[in-house]
């Protein structure tokens, strides 16, 4: 076996799990209950390129690192084996070290967030939902007629992102485009890099034109916020919140269209699935939370947790969907998940997915179901359940398609533009 040299410093590692490739394929409750089984709830992991991190599962060490943002940190850069994360590997496009919120520590965490919760709390979520509702509409009117779709490439995929779009202040005929360009960045292809530079050109564009005429739009508010963001600052800001707004509340809304679908509790009729629309949010957000695995943090100092030695400058991976699934926290016989909402799927603490982004990704989420229902009440799966398949990835739990079928219906009357 050739060593590994990026394992010096990690002697728990030897044992490590692999965390990649086709490892990911395994049925993720089997998987946390394995894990918990041979390693507790920190667990020793390879990523990418067999680079050493912790995989946290266990939901009161989650709960630790919450609530201990001096010590379990966001920066990067204070990872002890950047030497060894190859510069054209997937770990470093989603860990390299960049000036935006999202690596941002202390108080300029907290002046960066606040600004970005502010710009979006403006948005009056009654015209959200009329928003959502429209963007979902006119999706099911360019497949009404076909009698069957794939509800993740021709619906969720695409609604989220229009609705930010537009909120955000982004002219009517970039929506295309900014789509397209924010499911490739998510999807790390080899395009990715050019879908992220369109991305960021795009904001700076609109960021300039709004800092000339501003508006009554997201992007305006961040400009004006008396946090008094830079130009880069803002820029970078915005096209982060399209694009980390866009795949877990598209897979909110495939993973509750697909939950509907397989499972009788949620049987769609007119008289039953209506009712049911956030028991099944709910319930997704337990058991198939879209964001299963949360990027991590970077511990400041040495320290213990769950009985594991971790050193300064290690990185730990959070496991939300596993710290969800605890037996710690769930016994199998009481599991409840539409009953309560002390789930890990939007983090917790000071890193957490900031007010008040949760709230309106519920609202476009439950339009977009909700005005699915309503437009193809006999809408079905066109495969058998177990035909779906999840994509591969250790951080997203989407599903690749979710073919159905319906009756063909005609577009509605009318336009919105
Ligand atoms: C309107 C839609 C949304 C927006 C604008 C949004 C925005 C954000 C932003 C800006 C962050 C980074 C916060 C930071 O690093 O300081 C974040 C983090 C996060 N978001 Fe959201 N989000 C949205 C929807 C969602 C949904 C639907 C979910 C899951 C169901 C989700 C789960 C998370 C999680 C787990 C984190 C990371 C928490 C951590 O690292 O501890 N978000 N979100």
């Amino acid at each position: 076996m050739t060593e590994n040299a990026a394992l010096s410093g990690y002697p728990d590692h030897a044992r490590a799990v692999p965390l990649h490739g086709p490892a990911l394929d395994e049925d993720p409750d089997e998987l946390y209950q394995r894990l918990r089984r041979e390693h507790g709830t920190v667990v020793p992991v390879l990523l990418d390129d067999g680079v050493p991190a912790w995989f946290v599962i266990g939901y009161r060490e989650l709960h630790h690192i919450f609530g201990m943002p001096h010590l379990f940190g966001r920066d990067s850069r204070r990872w002890n084996v950047w030497e060894h994360v190859p510069a054209d590997g997937s770990l470093m496009a989603t860990f390299r070290w960049q000036p935006t919120v999202l690596f941002a520590e202390g108080a300029e965490r907290q002046r960066r967030t606040g600004a970005i919760g502010d710009a979006m709390d403006g948005v009056d979520r009654t015209e959200l939902a009329m928003l959502a509702e429209q963007v979902s509409d006119r999706l099911i009117d360019g497949f009404a007629g076909d009698g069957k779709a794939d509800l993740v490439a021709q619906y969720a995929r695409r609604i989220p992102a229009q609705v930010i779009a537009r909120l955000m202040g982004m002219p009517e005929a970039d929506m295309d485009d900014v789509v397209t360009n924010v499911n490739v960045v998510l999807d790390a292809t080899s395009e990715t890099f050019a879908a992220y530079t369109w991305l960021r050109d795009r904001m700076s564009t609109l960021m300039a034109a709004k800092r000339e005429v501003p508006g009554d739009d997201i992007a305006s508010r961040l400009i004006a916020h008396p946090a008094e963001l830079s130009d880069e600052e803002a820029d970078l800001d915005l096209g982060v919140m399209l694009v980390v707004a866009n795949t877990p509340t598209a897979g909110w809304i495939s993973n509750t269209l697909r939950l509907m679908l397989v499972n009788d509790r949620f049987s769609i009729t007119l008289q039953g699935g209506r009712s049911s629309v956030g028991q099944a949010m709910n319930e997704v957000l337990w058991r198939d939370p879209p964001l299963r695995t949360a990027p991590g943090r970077w511990a400041t100092q040495d320290c213990e947790l769950g009985g594991r030695r971790i050193r300064k400058g290690d990185l730990l991976v959070l496991g939300l969907a596993a710290a969800n699934a605890d037996p710690q926290v769930q016994p199998a016989d009481e599991y409840e998940p539409g009953a309560n909402r002390a789930h890990m799927s939007f983090g917790h603490g000071e890193y957490s997915c900031p007010y008040p982004a949760p709230e309106l990704g519920e609202v476009i989420a439950e339009a977009a179901v909700e005005v699915l229902l309503d437009r193809l009440p006999d809408v079905d799966l066109a495969v058998s359940p177990e035909a779906l398949r999840w994509r591969r990835s250790l951080w997203m739990r989407n599903l690749e398609t979710l073919p159905v079928v319906f009756s063909p219906t005609a577009p509605r009357p009318g336009s919105w533009d």
